[in-house]
C-alpha cells in the first residue's frame, strides 16, 4: 500500500494514498467540523464547514474532498480557518429557527455543538426568517421539519445510494431549496430510521421517540446486540426512568464494520415495544381444569419435578422431549442440553422449527436483514441443542406426541406456529401428560400447557448470541425482569434440585 506523509497543525502523519485531509486529521485526533461529509456516503463537498488552510494554496480548501499529497502542510485552526467557520455557521443560522429548547436533537446536535465551539457569539441577522414546512410526516417512522434542515443531503444520498429507493430529493432553488419526497413517495423503506442518525440537525426526527426524552434524561445506554434476526447488529439501547419504571426509549446502531457497519433496520430500531407490552406473561401459571391460575415459582417447580419424576420412572427418558427457540442465548442452550441430555439422558431435542433456522435455510434479504428472524440458531447448533443419538427432531417429537409415545414436552420460547397447519396443536399436544411452556406471551401452545412460565425477553437477558457469520457477541440486559420472572438457568437449577436423588438415570444414581 502506498502511503503519503504530511503535516497537520505541526504534527506529522502517514496515511494511505487517497485519504482525505479530514480523515488524516482524524487519525491524529484532530477534529475538523463537518456536516455533509459522512464516511459511508458519497463525498459531495457542499456544506463548506470543513475548510482548512493549506500551504501554497491560494484559498482555503474543503478537507473532506481534498486528498492528501506528499509534503502537504495543513492548518485546521488558523485565524483564516476560524473566520471561515464562523461565517459558514452564521450562514447556516440565518434561517434556522430558535427551536433548540423543543428540538429532539437538542443536547446531541452538531449544529449546536459547532456553534458553541466555533460559531459567532451572536446574530447580526435582523431580517425576517424564511418560514418553511414543519412537522411533515415523511413516512411511518419519520417526521420532517424543513426550517431546521441545513441541506447537507445526507438523507438524500443514503436513500439513493445505500438503500437504493431514492424517495428524497432537493427541490427549488436558492434560499428556497428544500428537501422533499418525490411525488407519490413515502419514506417507508426498511431502513428509514437511519436518516435520524445521519441528519446532523433535528430536521428528520423519530415519530416514536419525539418529545419523549432529553439525552441527559437517559439513565442507561446499554451496548448490546439486536435479537431480531441472525445478523446480530450491534446496538445501543437507551433507557429512561419513567413513572412506570425503567423503559426503553430508543435503539441506535453501534459501529461494527464486520457486522452492520453503522446501520440497523427499522425493525431492529423500532420493534422493541413488545418488551413493555401489558400482555407479557409476568408470573408462573398452572392448569386447574380449563383455567390457568397463578402459582409461585418454587411451588410450580416442585410440582413439575414431582410429575416429571413419576413419568420418567414409568416411561424412561425416551418419553421426554425439548423444543427450544433460537432466541435462547448460547449459555441457556448449554444448560438445557446439559440438563436434558447429559443428566436425564434424552436425545429428543431440537430448535429447527423454521426452515430458515437450518444451516442452509438462512439467506440475506438485503444488505442487512437475514431470513432467519432469530438471533442464535448458529449458537444453538454449536451448543449441540440437536437430536442426540437415536433422538427425535422437532417433527419426530410432534409425531410421537400425537401418537402418545411422547409423554413430556418442554417448549422453551417456541410457539410452534409455523407447524400448526401440519400438526394441529390441540390434537398434537393434548395427549401429553406434562406440557411445560416457557414464553414471553400467551400462545396457542401455552393455552394447552399444564405449566405456563414467563420468560425473560431479549432486552433482559445476559449471555451471547452467535450470528450467521459465526461471531459470538455479547448480549447485555437493558431492563430488569418485567415481572416475577426467573432466568431459564435458575428454573433448570431448581428443577434439578427437585429431581436430585429421585430420578434413576445418568447422573442421578
Ligand atoms: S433533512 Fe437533515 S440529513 Fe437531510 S438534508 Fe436536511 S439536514 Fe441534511
Ligand atoms: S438487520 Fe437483523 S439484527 Fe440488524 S437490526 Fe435488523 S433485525 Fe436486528
Ligand atoms: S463536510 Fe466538507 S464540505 Fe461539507
Amino acid at each position: 500500500m502506498n502511503t503519503v506523509t504530511l503535516k497537520i497543525d505541526g504534527r506529522e502523519v502517514t496515511v494511505p494514498e487517497g485519504t482525505s485531509i479530514l480523515e488524516a486529521a482524524k487519525t491524529l485526533g484532530i477534529e475538523i467540523p463537518h456536516y455533509c461529509y459522512h464516511p459511508k456516503l458519497e463525498v459531495v463537498g457542499s456544506c463548506r464547514m470543513c475548510q482548512v488552510e493549506m500551504e501554497k494554496a491560494p484559498k482555503l480548501v474543503i478537507s473532506c474532498a481534498t486528498t492528501v499529497t506528499e509534503g502537504m502542510v495543513v492548518y485546521t485552526r488558523s485565524p483564516k480557518v476560524e473566520k471561515a467557520r464562523k461565517a459558514v455557521l452564521e450562514f447556516f443560522l440565518l434561517n434556522h429557527p430558535l427551536d433548540c429548547p423543543i428540538c429532539d436533537r437538542g443536547g446531541e446536535c452538531p449544529l449546536q455543538d459547532y456553534t458553541m465551539r466555533y460559531g459567532p457569539g451572536e446574530s447580526r441577522f435582523t431580517e425576517e426568517k424564511v418560514n418553511r414546512i414543519k412537522h411533515k410526516v415523511f413516512g411511518p417512522y419519520i417526521i420532517f421539519d424543513a426550517e431546521r434542515c441545513i441541506l447537507c443531503t445526507r438523507c438524500v444520498r443514503f436513500c439513493r445510494d445505500v438503500v437504493g429507493t431514492g424517495e428524497l430529493g432537493v427541490f427549488d432553488r436558492g434560499d428556497h431549496s428544500q428537501i422533499g419526497l418525490f411525488p407519490g413517495k413515502s419514506l417507508d423503506n426498511k431502513f428509514s430510521g437511519n436518516v435520524i442518525d445521519l441528519c446532523p440537525v433535528g430536521a428528520l426526527t423519530s415519530r416514536d421517540y419525539r418529545f419523549r426524552s432529553r439525552p441527559w434524561d437517559l439513565i442507561k445506554k446499554v451496548d448490546t446486540i439486536c435479537a431480531l434476526c441472525s445478523r446480530g447488529c450491534n446496538t445501543t439501547v437507551d433507557v429512561r426512568h419513567l413513572m412506570k419504571g425503567q423503559e426503553i426509549l430508543r435503539i441506535r446502531p453501534r459501529i461494527n464494520e464486520e457486522v452492520n457497519s453503522c446501520w440497523i433496520c427499522d425493525e431492529g430500531r423500532f420493534g422493541f415495544h413488545f418488551a413493555h407490552d401489558p400482555a407479557r406473561l409476568r408470573e408462573p401459571l398452572h392448569r386447574q381444569g380449563q383455567k390457568l391460575v397463578p402459582l409461585p415459582w418454587k411451588e410450580a417447580t416442585a410440582r413439575i419435578g414431582e410429575k416429571f419424576q413419576e413419568i420418567l420412572r414409568r416411561e424412561g427418558p425416551g418419553a421426554l422431549g425439548v423444543i427450544a427457540s433460537s432466541r435462547l442465548t448460547s449459555e441457556e442452550a448449554h444448560l438445557v442440553r446439559r440438563f436434558f441430555q447429559e443428566s436425564l439422558g434424552t436425545g429428543n431435542m431440537d430448535y429447527q422449527v423454521r426452515r430458515e433456522q437450518e444451516p442452509e435455510g438462512d439467506f440475506p434479504e438485503d444488505f442487512l436483514r437475514r431470513a432467519d428472524k432469530s438471533p442464535n440458531s448458529r449458537g444453538l447448533r454449536e451448543a449441540g441443542l440437536l437430536p442426540g443419538e437415536g433422538g427425535l427432531g422437532v417433527r419426530g417429537m410432534l409425531e410421537a406426541a400425537a401418537g402418545g409415545r411422547l409423554k413430556v414436552l418442554f417448549l422453551l420460547e417456541e410457539d410452534l406456529a409455523p407447524l400448526a397447519g401440519e400438526f394441529p396443536l390441540e390434537r398434537t399436544l393434548s395427549g401429553l401428560e406434562l406440557l411445560v411452556v416457557i414464553d414471553l406471551f400467551m400462545t396457542e401452545a401455552g393455552r394447552l400447557a399444564h405449566f405456563l412460565l414467563p420468560a425473560l425477553g431479549p432486552y433482559e437477558k445476559e449471555g451471547t448470541f452467535t450470528n450467521f457469520q459465526g461471531r459470538r457477541q455479547e448480549v447485555k440486559p437493558a431492563l430488569g425482569p418485567q415481572g416475577d420472572i426467573w432466568p431459564l438457568g435458575q428454573f433448570l437449577d431448581e428443577l434439578e434440585m427437585a429431581l436430585r436423588g429421585v430420578v434413576v438415570g445418568a447422573g442421578y444414581g
